[in-house]
């Protein structure tokens, strides 16, 4: 009696936390979809600064849910873009040859298997794989920021505090698509992109200091985190709002939790406020993102692209910090 032999797949897994160099390219069991998943072929993944952490096991407040000794899951990675192989029988509204896209952990993998009703859309015709997957994290943080925490309103003066890294060159476009005046602060490098994601003022901050400019703004998206509340509240309108995505890794204890619990204090004896969220993934918001790729308001911006085998290389140039709009992982071509 012949058995089938199990099928297989590359996958970035890692048995340690540590710097890029504990990941590997291991051959994996190929997982099987359920009877309510789909089982997509990936073409393209992105990176993001949780990945960085995951494999870090950083910051160390985390461990207890990360792993205390070693991770709990040798897997990485959440953004995919792909086309789906086989669906399960409960399935509906997907079927094989569709192209998809949205987040699954383990998503730096020739394959993963995702619940239909979960996060995965239908990949706009218009949009690459590599723009697809340059998505889901970084998109939804900037959306679920600017609409759900900072209630952004139409002619609101909003500030991107770090507009040109994953998450904020989708802010600034996110901010413009809900009728925002946008200023964009970033490096030198990434002027342009936020220029052309439609910023109307841009403030390169090795030049200049925003917190000394005379505008006020009723949002500030403080994905960078570096500067402090008692920086920050010199430009913020009457009724502001900062809303805090991130912060410098550099802590290794809490990472950019302490700029966080600085700001919530800071903002304690103020009519201003200061919130932090995660962003969460849910089907209507990738709805959302996938119709803002389709007609254009958003428009992912690469930085880099690595092959799986580069997996390593990919972790460091996004370990660096700064790269211009995202990091990409091209898996798998036809
Ligand atoms: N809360 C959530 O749910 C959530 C979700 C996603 C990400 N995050 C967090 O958000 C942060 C950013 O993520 P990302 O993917 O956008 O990272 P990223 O791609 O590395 O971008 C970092 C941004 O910060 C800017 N920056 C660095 N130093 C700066 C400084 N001194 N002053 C002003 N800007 C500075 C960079 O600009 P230059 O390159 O021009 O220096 C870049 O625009 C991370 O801390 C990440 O963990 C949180």
């Amino acid at each position: 009696m012949s058995t089938q032999p199990v099928p297989t797949m590359k996958a970035v897994v890692r048995n340690s936390f540590g710097p890029p160099r504990v990941l590997e390219i291991s051959v994996v069991d190929r997982p099987v979809p359920d009877d309510d998943q789909v089982l997509v072929r990936v073409r393209t993944a992105s990176l993001n600064r949780a990945d960085w952490y995951a494999m870090a096991g950083r910051p160390l407040l985390g461990r207890p849910m990360m792993g205390l000794r070693r991770p709990k899951s040798n897997r990485l990675g959440t953004d995919y873009a792909g086309v789906i192989e086989a669906v399960g029988k409960n399935v509906t509204g997907f079927r094989p040859g569709d192209e998809v896209f949205g987040g699954r952990d383990g998503a730096l993998a020739e394959y993963v298997c995702v619940r239909h009703d979960r996060a995965i859309v239908h990949k706009p015709p218009n949009a690459t794989f590599e723009q697809a997957a340059a998505v889901p994290v970084a998109a939804l943080s900037a959306l679920q920021g600017l609409r759900d925490r900072g209630g952004i309103q139409p002619g609101q003066k909003v500030l991107i505090h770090g507009a040109s890294g994953g998450v904020g060159t989708f802010a600034v476009q996110i901010a413009k698509a809900f009728g925002a005046e946008v200023t964009a602060v970033c490096g030198p490098r990434g002027i342009e992109a936020a220029r052309s994601g439609g910023a109307d003022h841009v403030i390169d901050y090795t030049r200049d200091d925003f917190t000394r400019g005379d505008d006020r703004f009723d949002i500030v998206l403080d994905v960078a985190g570096t500067r402090s509340w008692r920086h920050l509240r010199r430009v913020l309108a009457p009724r502001a709002i900062v809303v805090g995505v991130g912060g410098p890794k550099d802590n290794r204890l809490t990472g950019p939790m302490s700029h966080m619990l600085g700001l919530r204090l800071g903002a304690m004896f103020s009519r201003r406020r200061a919130v932090f969220f995660i962003a969460k993934f849910n089907k209507a918001d990738m709805e959302t993102l996938r119709d803002l790729l389709a007609d254009g308001r958003i428009a992912p911006v690469i930085d880099r692209r690595f092959g799986l085998e580069e997996a390593v290389a990919a972790f460091d140039y996004m370990g660096d910090g700064h790269p211009q709009g995202k990091v990409v992982l091209v898996i798998g071509r036809e």
